[in-house]
């Protein structure tokens, strides 16, 4: 089984493991893809701002990533999202298993189904995230003592500019525990295509009006929790499946 991590701010690598880059020519562009060596032959990882954090949340080719898992057969994914924190199910500094998105994005193209050729379908997201992947990674991080919370909705706005207090407030009440920038476009479209992707939040801040000390937790303290996060997603990712529909989805 080939699997894929899929990194955002503050991951740029996976520690520990030697990788090689491989080219995959998509319909929608080429995306350079590092591939793991050896013992990780099987393990694919994507940095989705680039390894030197220069392509903006709204620029993220988001199709040709996903298509390109599609085409090597990568089944399962791990994904890591940064977040501003809106409730306390996860707080600056700590982390949280996603189990649902709202999508305030404008402009994006969030599908692979837009009519003619590439066909229509209505693909379900009564659930989202893949709940064996989610339910062993709650296991692994409890395992490991890592505090996790095991649930938590992910609002998706468009950036890249952060938000205003007023609209902060108005996703708390839509029902946002935490805001970023990627979650909603990579998660649809993975569901699209059948992957079984699960998804952890890390908080770099409190978002906008929420509490006044907006501090970004920085670079080197991300590192230091990201180890033992490649440890969950290395155990989960190539773990025996277990039951679930991810990839039979109705349209
Ligand atoms: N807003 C949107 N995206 C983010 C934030 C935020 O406060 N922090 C990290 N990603």
């Amino acid at each position: 089984m080939k699997a894929a991590i899929l990194g955002g701010t503050g991951v740029y690598s996976i520690d520990g493991i030697e990788t090689v880059n491989k080219t995959v020519n998509t319909e929608y562009g080429t995306v350079i893809i590092k591939k793991g060596t050896g013992k990780w032959d099987n393990l694919y990882f994507i940095s989705r701002h680039g390894s030197d954090h220069s392509i903006p949340p709204h620029k993220i080719n988001y199709r040709a990533n996903i298509r390109a898992l599609t085409l090597l057969g990568i089944e399962r994914v791990f994904a890591i999202y940064a977040v501003g924190s809106i409730t306390d199910i996860v707080t600056p500094g700590g982390f949280g298993l996603v189990s649902q998105f709202i999508d305030v994005t404008q402009g994006r193209i969030n599908t692979f189904y837009e009519g003619g050729k590439t066909g229509l379908k209505h693909t379900p997201m009564d659930e989202p995230y893949c709940p064996d992947l989610g339910s062993k990674i709650l296991i692994s991080a409890e395992k490991r003592g890592f505090p996790i919370a095991n649930s938590g909705t992910y609002l998706c706005t468009n950036g890249p500019r952060l938000e205003t207090p007023a609209e902060i407030k108005m996703y708390k009440m839509f029902g946002a525990d935490y805001v970023g920038m990627t979650g909603a476009t990579e998660t649809a479209l993975a569901r699209e295509s059948g992957i079984h992707l699960a998804a952890v939040s890390y908080s770099i801040n409190w978002a906008a009006g929420i509490k006044q000390d907006v501090e970004f937790i920085n670079d080197k303290e991300i590192e230091e929790t990201k180890n033992k996060l490649t440890e969950i997603a290395l155990e989960v990712l190539f773990d025996e499946p277990g039951e679930c529909f991810c990839n039979n989805q109705q349209s």
